[in-house]
């Protein structure tokens, strides 16, 4: 089982650390299996799953039975729930929803991202002894557009302040989005908790994706840094279409695919014959 200290230990040994989502009991199941550090339930759930344009439009109640249904596939991974936008407004509200994450999804640690009030929060999370992932860079609860954040030296230094901030309140690894990888390596540098970059270069301490774009499984135009591993959704358009194409056909189910029955008991069916 990944603990907290693992994830520290990986920055300390110069080892790079894994994240990737998961919404659901199969693919937390295969991310686990594939010896991936954390699994995270993100609130990417709204666009990959449930279609929805903007993670704002997801909530507790979602986010909550997508995690419980992810957390029965993962046996060796750090297990952590992404807070939506509208559970940690204020340091009491997020309290009593990292709680849930933790009791009823059995999450070993949250994300939040940043905004004013994160370090306040973050403060009272941590104290309230459940472990936090900070968010920094491209915030997409908030942000207006897809934009690469940090390209300037004073958004760099917000960028850098943020960080630090979230480090002395106790998160315990951070989330660089959408940053020069320049701008990563700074942070990286400075925080003696990891980093885990998307979209922000190859000096972080590790990396995240959404499982959907590594697997080809979310049709939509992608951004840069985004790396498919496998077509599985042209894959799976494949397997759907010979499923069609044989049912029209007659040709499946065949024998190998159906259940017998015994001749004698399939005539004295036939005739009538009590048993
Ligand atoms: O919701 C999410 O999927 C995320 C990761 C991409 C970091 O926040």
């Amino acid at each position: 089982m990944t603990k907290i200290q693992d994830i520290l230990e990986k920055k300390k040994r110069g080892q790079k650390i894994t994240m990737l989502t998961a919404y659901d009991f199969p693919t937390a199941s295969l991310v686990d299996r594939a010896g991936v550090d954390i699994v995270l339930v993100g609130d990417s759930l709204a666009n990959v799953m449930l279609g929805l344009e903007s993670t704002r439009e997801v909530g507790m109640t979602e986010m909550i039975h997508h995690a419980k249904a992810a957390r029965k596939g993962v046996k060796n991974a750090l297990f952590v729930g992404d807070m939506p936008y509208a559970s940690y407004r204020t340091p009491e509200e997020a309290v009593a929803n990292a709680r849930r994450f933790v009791r009823e999804a059995g999450c070993e640690a949250v994300k939040l991202e940043w905004f004013e009030d994160c370090p306040a929060v973050t403060e009272a999370i941590v104290q309230a002894g459940i472990p936090v992932m900070g968010h920094v860079g491209l915030l997409p609860q908030t942000a207006d557009a897809f934009k690469v954040q940090g390209k300037d030296a004073d958004s760099a230094r917000q960028i850098i302040r943020q960080s630090s901030q979230l480090e002395e309140k106790g998160c315990f690894s951070l989330v660089l989005e959408c940053v020069p990888d320049k701008v990563a390596g700074l942070v990286t540098k400075n925080l003696s908790i990891p980093t885990i970059g998307i979209g922000a270069g190859p000096d972080c301490d590790g990396q995240v994706l959404v499982i959907h774009d590594v697997l080809g499984l979310y049709p939509r135009v992608k951004p840069k840094f985004v790396k498919t591993f496998a077509e599985l959704g042209q894959a799976a358009v494949q397997a759907v279409q010979q499923f069609r194409a044989e049912v029209e056909a007659g040709s499946f189910p065949d024998k190998e695919h159906s259940y017998g029955m015994d001749e004698n008991e399939f005539r004295r069916l036939q005739s009538g014959e009590p048993s």
